[in-house]
C-alpha cells in the first residue's frame, strides 16, 4: 500500500517514520513534507499547500494511494475528507462537520453539553456589549476564545476584567464574529488522544505537552515545545474515567448528530487538584509534539490501526501494544519564535545526534541542494525512549547538544512535572 500524509510538521515526520515500519506500506508520500521526510527512504515529498484539496486528490489518485492521513486541522476543517472520499479515496480524519469539534469552540461546547461531558462553564457572544456585561457579572479570571481556527492564538487567559475586555475587543477586531468566554480551570493539563471509527474508540497513552515558550511554563503560547508519554498525572483509574465519562459520551453525541467521526479524537484535559478531569478543548487530529512521543512507544502497526479505523472495524483490532518505558521529546525552535524569526540558517549535527540513540523528527526544515536549512519556527524535535523517564530525558538533551543552527532555542525543563510526580510518589 502507498500512504499519503498531508502536512509538514514533526507530527507528519513521525507518522511517515512509523508508517515505514508497517510491512504493508511500501511507499509514503508527504504533501508537502519537510527536510526530514525528504530524507526518509521510500518517502517522497510533493510540494503542494495543505489546503490545495484538488491538487492533493490528484496526487493521491495518480500515485494509487491506498490511505490518506491528514495531519493538520486546517484541511480537515475545509472538508478534505469529504472531498477525497468523493473521489473514491480512503481518508483518515473526520469529515468537515466532525472537524468542527476543533474548528468551532461554540459547536464543541454545545456538543459537550449534549454529551454531559465536564467542561468549564461558558457563554457564547457575537457582540461586544453583551460579552463585556458577562465579564462584569462573572468577574476575573476568565478565558476568552475565538470561535474559529486561530493557529494557537485564539485563546487568551485573562487574570483581570480589563484584560478580558481587551481580549474581546482584540478578537472582534481580528474579524472573529463569535467568541466563547469561559471560567478558568486550575490544575494540570494532559492530552488524551483516541482513535475513533464512529462507534468504537481506542485510547492512546496519555501525553503531556509544554505549550509556553519559556521555562516554568512562562511567556507566549506556542504550538508545543516538548512532550512526554505516558503522563503519570493520568493514572489508570483516571484514564478509565476519561474514557467512560468523556470520550465515549462525546462519540455517542457525535453519533446522535448523525456524524460518523473517523479519526483522532484528542481531548485537551485539565485535571483539577482533587483529580477531576474536565475538557479544555477537543482537537480533530494528532497532537504535535505529542505524536512524536506516542508513535515511538507504539509497537502495533500504525497502518493496521488507521486502516481498521477508516474501515469501521476498530472493534476487531487486537489491543494496542505499547513499549514499556517513557518517551520524551524536546523541540528546538528558531530564535524569536513564536514571534517573527529568521529562516535559511544551515542545520548541522543531526547524524551525530541520531548516533546517540535518539530520533530526530524535523518540522520547519527544508533540504536545499543537499543542505538542511531552517524554514519554520519549530525546527525539529529530539525524541528519546528509555526504560525510565529520567534516562529518556537525559538522552534527549544529550542528543540535542549535537545539533546546531544559529539561534537554536529549547526549553531545558521539559518533563519537570514528571519529576515532581515521581518525587511525590517516592517515600
Ligand atoms: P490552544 O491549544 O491553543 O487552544 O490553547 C489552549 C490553552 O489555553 C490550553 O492548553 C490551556 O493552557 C489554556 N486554557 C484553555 N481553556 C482554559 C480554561 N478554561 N481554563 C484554564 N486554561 C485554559
Ligand atoms: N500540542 C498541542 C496540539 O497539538 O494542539
Amino acid at each position: 500500500m502507498k500512504a499519503l500524509i498531508v502536512g509538514n510538521g514533526g507530527r507528519e515526520h513521525a507518522l511517515a517514520w512509523k508508517f515505514q515500519q508497517s510491512p504493508q506500506v511500501n511507499q509514503v508520500i508527504c504533501v508537502p513534507g519537510n527536510g526530514g521526510t525528504a530524507m526518509l527512504p521510500n518517502c517522497i515529498n510533493i510540494p503542494l499547500p495543505v489546503d490545495d484539496l484538488e491538487g492533493i486528490a490528484r496526487a493521491a489518485l495518480v500515485n494509487g494511494v491506498g490511505l490518506v492521513v491528514v495531519g493538520p486541522e486546517l484541511p480537515l476543517a475545509l472538508g478534505i475528507t469529504d472531498y477525497l472520499q468523493g473521489q473514491g479515496l480512503k481518508v483518515f480524519g473526520p469529515s468537515k462537520v466532525g472537524a468542527q469539534i476543533e474548528a468551532s469552540k461554540a459547536w464543541a461546547k454545545a456538543l459537550m453539553a449534549e454529551a454531559g461531558v465536564p467542561t468549564a462553564a461558558w457563554a457564547v457572544f457575537s457582540d461586544r456589549v453583551a460579552a463585556k456585561a458577562y465579564i462584569a457579572q462573572q468577574g476575573a479570571p476568565l478565558v476568552v476564545k475565538a470561535d474559529g481556527l486561530a493557529a494557537g492564538k485564539g485563546v487568551i487567559v485573562c487574570g483581570s476584567e480589563a484584560e478580558a475586555e481587551q481580549a474581546v475587543d482584540s478578537l472582534f477586531q481580528q474579524g472573529f464574529s463569535t467568541i466563547v468566554i469561559e471560567e478558568q480551570l486550575a490544575g494540570e493539563e494532559v492530552s488524551v488522544l483516541a482513535i475513533a471509527d464512529g462507534k468504537t474508540l481506542r485510547m492512546l497513552l496519555p501525553a503531556q505537552d509544554h505549550k509556553r515558550i519559556g521555562e516554568g511554563d512562562t511567556g507566549a503560547n506556542t504550538g508545543g515545545m516538548g512532550a512526554y508519554a505516558p503522563a503519570p498525572v493520568l493514572t489508570p483509574a483516571l484514564s478509565e474515567q476519561v474514557e467512560r465519562n468523556i470520550l465515549q459520551p462525546t462519540l455517542r453525541a457525535l453519533q446522535q448528530r448523525g456524524i460518523d467521526y473517523r479519526g483522532v479524537l484528542y481531548a485537551g484535559l485539565m485535571i483539577a487538584p482533587g483529580g477531576k478531569p474536565s475538557v479544555l478543548e477537543f482537537n480533530c487530529r494528532f497532537g504535535d509534539p505529542e505524536t512524536q512521543v506516542l508513535l515511538p512507544l507504539l509497537e502495533s502497526s500504525l497502518a493496521d490501526i488507521l486502516s481498521a479505523c477508516v474501515d469501521g472495524r476498530l472493534d476487531q483490532l487486537p489491543p494496542l501494544q505499547w513499549r514499556s518505558g517513557s518517551a520524551v521529546c524536546v523541540v528546538a525552535s528558531a530564535e524569536g519564535y513564536p514571534g517573527s524569526y529568521s529562516k535559511g540558517m544551515a542545520i548541522a549535527g543531526i547524524e551525530s545526534a541520531q548516533a546517540q540513540d535518539v530520533l530526530v523528527f524535523q518540522a520547519g526544515t527544508k533540504l536545499q541542494q543537499q543542505q538542511l536549512i531552517v524554514t519554520g519556527g519549530r525546527v525539529l524535535g529530539v525524541t528519546a525512549v528509555s526504560s525510565d523517564f529520567d534516562s529518556a530525558i537525559a538522552k534527549a538533551y544529550r542528543g540535542l547538544e549535537s545539533i546546531q543552527f544559529p539561534g537554536i532555542y529549547y526549553r531545558r525543563d521539559i518533563g519537570y512535572r514528571v519529576r515532581h510526580h515521581n518525587s511525590e510518589a517516592s517515600p
